[in-house]
């Protein structure tokens, strides 16, 4: 994608104001602030109606920034350089020293840190002298933004700017892993867990037990589109979408297709905006026939689960 330098420009001028920007990344959007400013986290919490105690994840441009927040580890050092920049998100313990605000991370001595690859955002990244704080950019517990309509029609004005960068290419949050002790993935995403145990060459535990969360992302409810989710069903009901993973020969008009040909990379892609777009269609419910649990098809399910606690 062609990068527009006088946009970026402008969300710099933006942000160094402390004020809140949406940026594209290749997961999902973001909503961001400086991460050292407290007033400028302040404003993401209010923006989004997110809990205080739901902690932000902060973006880098690379790992020598880092240095000055974080305790940096072995494990961190492998998956940096096997996957970064990436749809990864690390767990770290924060420096003493470190200006990170204090509503970032409510008081925690912990950070989420990721290092996106989007080129728009990257050289955002680049042009700043400080961290962006940037939760997804939606509502708190509903369906994440893929694109700037998304990002819109959720916060209308309330945003000053969107920066621009056209679809995102996962279309799925990233994978969180907790690296302070024993790697321990605290919420499934875009990159598969076992392609992170290859690199770290050990176990690494999955933690998708909702009582003993330390990621609120693992909440019961959540990217949810507003309307109940029924899953692994194989009739649907009255005014009730029906979600497949791929195309039918027989085809209603209350059927959404997430891929062509069942590919799981496409479906992860278009699973927000067609929720998004049912949810706009006046559909009462949605129907999903089962999908697929291998690959990133494992995360899509692990959205689709939240989603349907509604
Ligand atoms: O792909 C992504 O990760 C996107 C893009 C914008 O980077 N961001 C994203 O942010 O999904 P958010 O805030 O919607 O989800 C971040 C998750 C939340 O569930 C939060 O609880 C968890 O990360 N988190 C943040 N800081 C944490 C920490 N110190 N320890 C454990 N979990 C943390
Ligand atoms: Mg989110």
């Amino acid at each position: 994608m062609k990068i527009n330098l006088a946009n970026i420009k402008k969300a710099k001028k933006i942000l160094d104001k402390s004020e809140c920007v949406a940026i594209p990344t290749e997961t999902v959007y973001g909503l961001a602030g400086k991460a050292y400013s407290d007033k400028a986290c302040l404003k993401i919490f209010k923006l989004k109606k997110r809990p205080k105690n739901n902690p932000l994840i902060v973006h880098y441009h690379n790992c020598k920034d880092l240095e000055k927040d974080c305790i940096l580890n072995n494990d961190f050092i492998r998956l940096y350089k096997s996957f970064c920049p990436g749809p990864i998100t690390f767990v770290l313990n924060l420096k003493r020293n470190s200006k990170i605000s204090k509503f970032v991370t409510n008081n925690m001595k912990t950070l989420a840190v990721r290092f996106p690859k989007h080129p728009v955002t990257r050289n955002l990244l680049k042009k700043l002298n400080y961290p962006l704080a940037a939760p997804s950019a939606n509502l708190s517990s509903k369906v994440s933004a893929v694109n700037s309509n998304d990002v819109r029609d959720d916060f209308g004005k309330k945003i000053k700017y969107i920066l621009n960068g056209g679809k995102s290419s996962i279309g799925l949050e990233s994978t969180i892993v907790d690296l302070r002790n024993k790697p321990k993935i605290l919420r499934l995403g875009g990159l598969e867990p076992s392609l992170i145990q290859k690199i770290l060459n050990k176990k690494v535990s999955i933690n998708n037990n909702p009582l003993t969360i330390s990621s609120p992302g693992q909440f019961k409810l959540h990217y949810s589109p507003g309307i109940p989710i029924r899953l692994n069903v194989k009739k649907t009901k009255k005014n009730e979408a029906f979600l497949l993973i791929n195309k039918k020969k027989e085809i209603k008009s209350n059927y959404y297709f997430l891929s062509k040909s069942g590919n799981l990379k496409e479906a992860a892609r278009n699973l927000y905006s067609t929720l998004r777009k049912i949810k706009k269609s006046k559909y009462k419910s949605i129907a999903v026939k089962k999908i697929p649990n291998r690959g990133i098809g494992k995360t899509i399910n692990d959205r689709l689960n939240r989603a349907s606690k509604f």
